[in-house]
């Protein structure tokens, strides 16, 4: 992404763990999606969790991106980079009535409803507010999208969304009510997709279904297919994404709505990396380890889903040694990557970790009393600080002795 020098450069001005995104990429990546799908009306709503950060929110937001929020920070967040109120859709299987309540205040452009249970919560607070809560369906086409289990969402064992027949309970309740109004349709069956095959299939079902509702006078002007697009970690395959947006035409049918698209990773995920510094050399009976100064609490993918992202030095050079990447905290799961082949390092070099810009900093945590961070960006050959390092007066401010 920028060259070694720079790297050395950032690890001295900012220190190390540091994440580092490049803005040009994001905006690419956000543009050709957009482009994927320029046939049709299409609004395109980043999902917030993958990274929150306000400028990377408010560069997209500038692009005319829509934002997938997951609790009502999430929203305010959007709204304070800018983003267009209608353009903002709130999903997530436990809002609370002060989230539900705040959200229609804002009147963004929809809440997506995962449950009957949700639906009547909903019509009540919008009965107390006196207005009309315009909703979409999140429907559970229990179809396996072929995913780490812990990202997978569109099977009928995982707590998202409701069944085709609940979904259409819940349209038909919803067409009675005056405090609800139906605008959307939606699914998400998963995270770090490489195949659009069950993609398809569950537009295909979830399209079947809007045009039924069509026939009961139902009138879905919103078909969003959530995000999931995956991107290379290592030797994954991915979707084309013409081939998805021709597949989800396809799937429509003619029928005519805007195509609403909730892409996290793909925007952000390849735009993103951890620098982290060699701290300790080890050896341990012939097994090399390598700890650095970034762990399990700056980038949990590792860590919790074995995830794979690729590790590489900035030295070359002939002579590798199999290494485990480790972090300094006190489990056994703190890895960064394991069995990789990398110089013989010493303590001071410099390691980048690639493709961290999704679920990176958004998923990192305090454990050990470790601090968040810092994140910069490079915006037009520049650095720019967007995330200062925690500092310890920071981390103890909110605990009351
Ligand atoms: N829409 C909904 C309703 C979602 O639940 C998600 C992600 C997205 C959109 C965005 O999905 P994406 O395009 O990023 O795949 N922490 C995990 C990923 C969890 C995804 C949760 N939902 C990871 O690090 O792989």
């Amino acid at each position: 992404m920028i060259d070694i020098k720079n790297y050395e450069n950032l690890a001295k001005t900012y220190k190390t763990p540091l994440y580092i995104y490049d803005f040009d990429k994001i905006k690419n990546n956000y543009l050709d999606l957009k482009e994927a799908f320029k046939a049709r009306k299409s609004l395109i709503c980043y999902a917030v969790k993958a990274n929150s950060n306000l400028n990377i929110l408010k560069l997209l937001a500038d692009l005319g991106s829509g934002f997938d929020c997951v609790s009502f920070n999430e929203v305010k967040k959007a709204l304070i980079s800018g983003a267009s109120r209608y353009k903002i859709i709130f999903s997530g299987v436990g809002k609370t009535d002060d989230e539900i309540e705040n959200a229609l205040k804002e009147d963004i452009l929809m809440l997506n409803i995962e449950s009957f249970e949700e639906l009547l919560n909903v019509e009540k607070i919008a009965k107390s507010l006196n207005l009309k809560a315009r909703i979409s369906v999140r429907v559970n086409p229990n179809i396996n999208p072929k995913t780490h289990p812990y990202i997978s969402t569109g099977l009928k064992e995982n707590k998202f969304g409701v069944s085709i027949n609940e979904a259409r309970k819940i349209y038909i309740y919803a067409k009675k009510s005056d405090f609800l109004e139906s605008i959307g349709i939606h699914f998400h069956i998963g995270s770090q997709l490489s195949d659009v095959t069950p993609i398809l299939e569950s537009a295909t079902l979830v399209s079947s279904l809007m045009r039924e509702l069509k026939a009961l006078e139902i009138d879905i002007k919103f078909f969003d297919i959530g995000g999931g697009i995956g991107i290379k970690y290592d030797d994954e395959k991915t979707i084309n994404l013409y081939e998805y947006a021709q597949g989800v035409l396809k799937a429509l049918d003619g029928q005519d709505c805007t195509i609403v698209c909730e892409p996290g990773r793909s925007i952000v995920a390849n735009a993103g990396e951890m620098l982290v510094k060699v701290l300790y050399k080890k050896e341990n009976d012939g097994k090399n380890f390598l700890i650095v100064d970034g762990a399990m609490n700056d980038l949990l993918r590792p860590s919790l889903y074995n995830a794979f992202h690729n590790i590489v030095s900035l030295k070359n050079s002939q002579d590798l040694v199999n290494f485990d990447i480790v972090g300094p905290i006190c489990e056994s799961g703190d890895f960064l990557g394991k069995d990789r082949y990398l110089p013989n390092l010493d303590k001071g070099d410099l390691l980048v970790v690639k493709d961290a810009g999704a679920y990176g900093f958004s998923m990192s945590s305090n454990y050990n009393s470790r601090l968040k961070p810092a994140e910069v960006a490079l915006i037009n050959s520049e650095v720019k600080l967007i995330r200062k390092r925690q500092s310890f007066e920071d981390l103890i401010k909110d605990e009351r002795v």
